[in-house]
């Protein structure tokens, strides 16, 4: 059979992963695919790149949109990131008839309500495996392997990067900018790193997944988004001596009333497997039904971990090429038009405990004003540590952590408990979750 050829749009690191993937396990690939997968063209943005092309007999060009126009290639692996002009590519590459692979998160998150409708009308496929968490399969194992299950939620430590800088934070005692340049330098980061810092690189993930998990449309703009710029190596220290690690999670969760999408730093306790992921590695745990709750480990970000991914979807794309249209596995896991008209709710209505940190005035009866308020808000308090005052200071830290509660009721006593003359500066609010 004549080999299949593909067309890489981007090589930086994970268009370099990919060559060398495909390339190295070029027998292994072929034995699993049926055919031979070669890669015939690449584009970038420099002809830097000039090495890994002649190393691997691949033509270079600086113009994505020849290799998407040339009609002996079959598949376009887009792997330059971002929407825009990458957005435009892609369509134009459905529309010549070509089966797309990428890596982009935001794209898909952000358009690709879109990019699949005209991919189902034009009856290619669009697989993206490599979007979420680098090297584990966990969009197949959401859309295949767990078919079966109703998911009630899932949590995910989805942002290499944050993940790491927590991890150095808390092990060696190390800067947050310090750690970010090490990540950059090692390729975890995104090319703009305030994505890593801020969640939204975690909430394009979590978008992708809650789509594929409860069968709704891909909804980035519903996602409640909070970075780990805010976490202090005091909330990490005083998060474990209460049994608690911080993490910043991507949680999806569908209840009666609809659907939570929300991204923050949150503290798990530390006897849950997911707290003792560290470093760049990320992970998913999935609740399902029948199943109960699933954990896929492994790394989220590098060269070949998510060229793994890449690689894979390419191999599917490939076996499915003699496939009805109709009957291929939907891109979202659920038919495209049997997906689900449930709301998505706003941050006021989720309901979870929270780990507080204030700093407050050494003197009677300011604990007592602290906890008037939260009483007045039915918000109950499930451990309390009070710290002696440093050294030349008149103000103490306390940190307390509350039962569950509802968002809005929190909200409104967090801001009476800052309007008190005897609590300085801000409260620092952790949301918790037990991942039961
Ligand atoms: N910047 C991402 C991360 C890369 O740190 O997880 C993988 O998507």
């Amino acid at each position: 059979m004549k080999p299949i050829k593909i067309g890489v749009l981007g090589l930086g690191t994970v268009g370099g992963g990919t060559v060398n993937v495909l390339t190295r396990n070029a027998m292994e690939i072929t034995r699993r695919a049926g055919r031979e997968i070669i890669i015939t063209r690449a584009s970038a943005r420099s002809v830097d790149k000039q090495r890994i092309c002649a190393t691997h007999a691949i033509e270079l060009t600086t113009n994505s949109l020849e290799i998407i126009n040339d009609p002996e290639i079959d598949i376009i692996v887009e792997l330059i990131g971002g929407a825009g002009v990458v957005k435009e590519l892609v369509l134009a590459a459905i529309d010549n008839g070509k089966h797309v692979v990428t890596a982009n998160k935001l794209l898909i998150a952000q358009h690709g309500n879109e990019i699949f409708a005209r991919a189902s009308e034009k009856g290619v496929i669009v697989a993206f495996e490599a979007a979420v968490a680098g090297g584990i399969p966990i969009i197949k194992a959401l859309r295949e392997g767990l078919s079966g299950n109703q998911i009630e939620w899932l949590a995910g430590i989805i942002n290499g990067t944050s993940n790491f800088i927590l991890t150095e934070m808390r092990d060696k005692g190390r800067d947050f900018a310090d750690v970010l340049t090490e990540a950059q330098a090692l390729g975890y980061a995104e090319a703009d790193p305030t994505f890593d810092i801020q969640g939204i690189d975690a909430a394009h993930k979590l978008t992708i997944l809650a789509a594929i998990a409860f069968g709704i449309p891909l909804q980035f703009d519903k996602v409640y988004t909070e970075g780990i710029a805010n976490i202090t190596r005091l909330d990490i220290q005083y998060a474990e001596e209460l049994g608690y690690r911080i993490k910043h999670l991507g949680i999806a969760r569908k209840s009666a009333q609809g659907i939570e999408l929300r991204v923050h730093p949150t503290l798990i306790p530390q006897h849950r497997l997911i707290a003792n992921v560290n470093g760049v590695m990320n992970a998913v745990v999935v609740k399902g039904d029948a199943v109960g709750p699933t954990l896929y480990y492994g790394a989220g970000a590098g060269a070949e971990p998510t060229a793994s991914a890449v690689v894979a979807d390419i191999i599917d794309v490939v076996r499915a090429l003699t496939s009805d249209p109709d009957n291929r596995v939907p891109h979202l896991g659920f038919q495209a038009n049997a997906l689900a008209d449930i709301p998505v709710l706003s941050c006021q209505h989720f309901s979870t405990a929270y780990y507080l940190r204030l700093t407050a005035e050494d003197k009677p009866g300011v604990l007592a004003d602290v906890t008037g308020i939260l009483a007045d808000h039915n918000i109950s308090i499930e451990a309390i540590i009070q710290k002696e005052p440093l050294q030349g200071e008149t103000s103490i830290p306390i940190i307390m952590l509350t039962q569950i509660t509802f968002e809005q009721e929190m909200t409104a006593a967090i801001a009476k408990i800052e309007a008190l003359l005897t609590v300085t500066g801000k409260i620092n609010h952790i949301r918790m979750e037990t991942l039961g």
